[in-house]
């Protein structure tokens, strides 16, 4: 049986990781891809990551390049390109950058992988969703975002750190935009079953949720020269298993929501089913009034940065 191939678009921090994790997972084999201006860096990756394959036991081949034809026919394309916001730096700068970026990736990845499953993780990531889907014109479910695993393993992190127990008792989702309005969910909050708020007051929570919406902002202060990768480039292998593995995991992910939450056709972050279809299911909820205002504000965050982006994309 033919293994899955896996494209990375991005051999930064984020893609070379996530190559690491997919590979040691044997999650197919994997092709990583820079810009030509970083010459051999992606093959100098691929080649390191291959010769540990020998200690780590792994039988993935890792292909480094910086051409798509090498990714014809992926079967799923990862894409983290792009920069990260730095100081002196607008949310426009970044975002137009990233916009141009992630719809030249788009264009070669239309031609070369029509039938792939695309993984945009490239921020701001809510907006750069929405502009894969705008220009490979693919279904809706064959283009996804990463934000909800890797908030939610925050989330989850800290709370096993609180309440002193194991990471794997801890059950919990987020939902909304990848930013300061993601809107917790105590009620779908357990650990070892017993719901969260039997555990935790209302307000430790609070700042339990506070300081899993600030978890990117609190690794650029602490790593100072870029963002966070190992749990991000996590998250992101595991969206990749569910869908190479048809697990059908039910997490959380960045999906086209239309009439789904009355959304009316923008990406939000949502519990979904994954599985070698994409996107195969979003899950509705029954939110009480607070978590669908907290949604609806996180909605219109998204939709503002959709339309910053759309307007810096046709001022070219
Ligand atoms: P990085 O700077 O280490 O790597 C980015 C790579 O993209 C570089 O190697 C660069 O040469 C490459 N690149 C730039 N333009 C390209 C193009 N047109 N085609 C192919 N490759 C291109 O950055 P890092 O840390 O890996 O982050 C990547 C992106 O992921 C950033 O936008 C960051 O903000 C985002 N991110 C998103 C997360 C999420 O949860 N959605 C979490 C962490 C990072
Ligand atoms: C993060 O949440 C920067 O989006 C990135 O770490």
């Amino acid at each position: 049986m033919r293994r899955a191939k896996i494209t990375i678009v991005g051999a930064g921090n984020v893609g070379a990781t996530c190559a690491h994790w997919c590979a040691a997972a044997e999650l197919g084999d994997i092709v990583l891809l820079d810009i030509p201006q970083t010459e051999d860096m992606p093959k100098g990756k691929a080649l390191d990551l291959m010769q540990s394959s020998p200690i780590m036991g792994f039988d993935s081949t890792i292909t480094g390049t910086t051409s798509y034809d090498d990714t014809a026919g992926s079967d799923v394309i990862v894409v983290t390109a792009g920069i990260a916001r730095k100081p002196g730096m607008s949310r426009d700068d970044l975002l137009a950058t990233n916009a141009r970026i992630v719809g030249s990736v788009s264009e070669q990845i239309k031609a070369t992988s029509p039938d792939a499953i695309i993984i945009l993780v490239s921020n701001p990531l809510d907006a750069m969703v929405q502009r894969a889907l705008q220009v490979t014109g693919f279904p809706s479910n064959r283009v996804v975002g990463q934000a909800g695993v890797l908030d939610t393993a925050r989330y989850r992190t800290f709370l096993a750190m609180e309440l002193g127990v194991s990471i794997e008792d801890i059950s919990a989702l987020l939902m909304g935009g990848h930013g300061d309005t993601m809107v917790p969910m105590p009620s779908c909050t357990s650990v070892g079953g017993i719901p969260v708020r039997q555990l935790i007051d209302d307000a430790r929570l609070e700042e339990i949720v506070d300081r899993a919406r600030k978890g990117g902002a609190e690794i650029v202060g602490l790593l100072k020269t870029g963002s966070a990768y190992y749990a991000p480039a996590a998250a992101t292998a595991q969206m990749v298993e569910a869908i190479v593995k048809d697990k059908k995991r039910l997490i959380p992910c960045a999906a086209y929501c239309d009439q789904e939450y009355g959304v009316g056709g923008y990406y939000v972050g949502v519990p979904v089913v994954l599985g070698s279809g994409g996107v195969e299911k979003i899950i509705e909820l029954d939110l009480s009034e607070q978590e669908q205002s907290d949604f609806n504000h996180s909605v219109d965050a998204v939709k503002e940065l959709v339309a910053a982006m759309d307007k810096l994309v046709a001022d070219g």
